[in-house]
């Protein structure tokens, strides 16, 4: 098994090129199922997420040919509408496919994600969506059957949650279907925002983007288009905070800085310098110790779950007490155990995490408990005192391109090995 050792105590500087968004591209690449032409996706990450999900696909018959950071999908002759349990259990986002399926083929077979280690995800809300839209809905030997022989009709529907992916399954469902769609209390997500343009390319027509209510007027078929993924804002956040808690000083080309308002706000309300320049942020730091901050994750614009973990981990050296609110998933505080094992000082307390900073963290062996923590147990081993082993690191392949090569290229002492 990998892990990666990090050796605490260097300071980061220089440059690092955020990546295509693992979660604008998983969207994206479902969205080829929508049509018989060639969707090319440009600036697409190197993670073992996307290849899962193009296992997916070509076990749907569509052919996927890559060449570096591009990569055209052509679903012109689809041999499947289902989607096999092991490709769903390792990654959830396999049941972006659900929608597109449907309302190209009038039926999927999805096995339902099962309990996941950072909460319960269900999948009611794409169901009761579709099921609004004419779908029947029926649940058997662990899979879901979605059925609309003579296609999917527009409805209009009120998510009685905000849901990122149940937003996108009906999105790309709602652009093949007979009349109008509306999308109420949708999610705001940039990533939705891109896979909004991108159908518009392919020739769906759908206004308000961007916001919470989504109109789509149905078309009768989608054709080909070329389009490139949004820069990947979590994993600017992600190095904006690796810039922080070294004192360090990181250009992040291509990074959008709309897209992380509320992380950037707490950076800055810390004493961090963030400057936007030319498309890219650049994060630096002279605070030797940076002040403790309370933040909640909430839907965008709010703070995104997905940097909790790593603003978590930044909080554990800070001066003073930090509280912690996760409004979006109930379980997912599982980073807490580990970086305790660092030194950190973290008490839970029903959805919110009290974050006592310690003057320093000390380098021990961790477990990377899901994606994004196993990126929080990186950050924290960049300043604790000597060797910080993380283990499990298949979750941080799944999400994250080159982590090491990146911050080693600023100067982090990181490395893999192959045990
Ligand atoms: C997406 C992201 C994930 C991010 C999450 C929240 C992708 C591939 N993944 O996940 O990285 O952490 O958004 O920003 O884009 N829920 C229900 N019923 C449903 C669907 C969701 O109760 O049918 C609940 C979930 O359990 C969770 C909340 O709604 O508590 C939000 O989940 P959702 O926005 O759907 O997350 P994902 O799309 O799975």
């Amino acid at each position: 098994m990998a892990k990666i050792l990090v050796q605490g105590g260097n300071r980061l500087a220089g440059k690092i090129t955020i990546s295509g968004a693992k979660n604008a591209a998983l969207p994206l690449m479902a969205a080829a199922l929508l049509t018989d032409q060639k969707l090319t996706l440009t600036n697409m990450p190197g993670l073992d997420d996307v290849l899962t999900m193009s296992n997916l696909l070509r076990g749907l018959g569509v052919s996927v040919d890559r060449d570096g950071s591009q990569i055209t999908f052509d679903a012109g002759n689809l041999t499947s509408t289902e989607a096999p349990d092991e490709l769903v259990r390792i990654m959830r986002a396999s049941v972006l496919v659900l929608g597109p399926l449907v309302a190209r083929e009038g039926k999927a077979r999805v096995s339902l994600p099962g309990g996941c280690a950072i909460g319960a995800r269900p999948v009611d809300l794409h169901l009761n969506a579709l099921e609004q839209m004419g779908a029947e809905i029926s649940v058997r030997d662990g899979f879901v059957e979605v059925l609309a022989p003579s296609g999917l009709t527009g409805a209009f529907i009120t998510f009685p949650k905000v849901s990122v992916g149940a937003t996108e399954n009906l999105l790309m469902a709602a652009a093949l279907a007979k009349g109008e769609t509306v999308l109420n209390n949708a999610a705001q997500e940039p990533e939705i925002t891109d896979l909004a343009h991108c159908l518009q390319a392919m020739g769906a027509k759908i206004s308000g983007i961007g916001t919470s209510r989504l109109t789509i007027e149905g078309v009768p078929t989608l054709s080909g288009a070329s389009h490139p993924v949004v820069a990947d804002r979590i994993e600017a956040g992600t190095f904006a905070v690796a810039a922080a808690m070294t004192q360090g000083d990181l250009l992040l080309e291509n990074a959008r800085a709309d897209h992380l308002t509320a992380p950037i706000d707490i950076l800055r309300r810390a004493g961090v310098e963030v400057i936007e320049q030319d498309g890219s942020i650049r994060v630096k730091c002279d605070v030797d110790r940076l002040p403790a901050i309370d933040f909640t994750t909430e839907p965008f614009p709010a703070f995104p779950t997905d940097l909790q973990a790593q603003f978590m981990a930044m909080m554990t050296v800070a001066s003073g007490t930090a509280v912690i609110r996760e409004t979006i998933f109930e379980n997912r505080f599982m980073h807490v155990p580990e970086l305790t094992r660092m030194g950190a000082s973290i008490s839970i307390n029903d959805r919110s995490a009290i974050v006592r900073g310690v003057d320093g963290l000390t380098g021990a062996p961790v477990m990377a408990t899901d994606l994004r923590a196993s990126v929080a147990m990186v950050l924290a081993g960049l300043v604790a005192e000597g060797q910080t082993e993380v283990g499990n690191i298949y979750h941080l392949d799944r999400g994250y391109d080159q982590v090491e090569a990146k911050l080693s290229a600023v100067g982090a002492a990181i490395r893999r090995v192959e045990e």
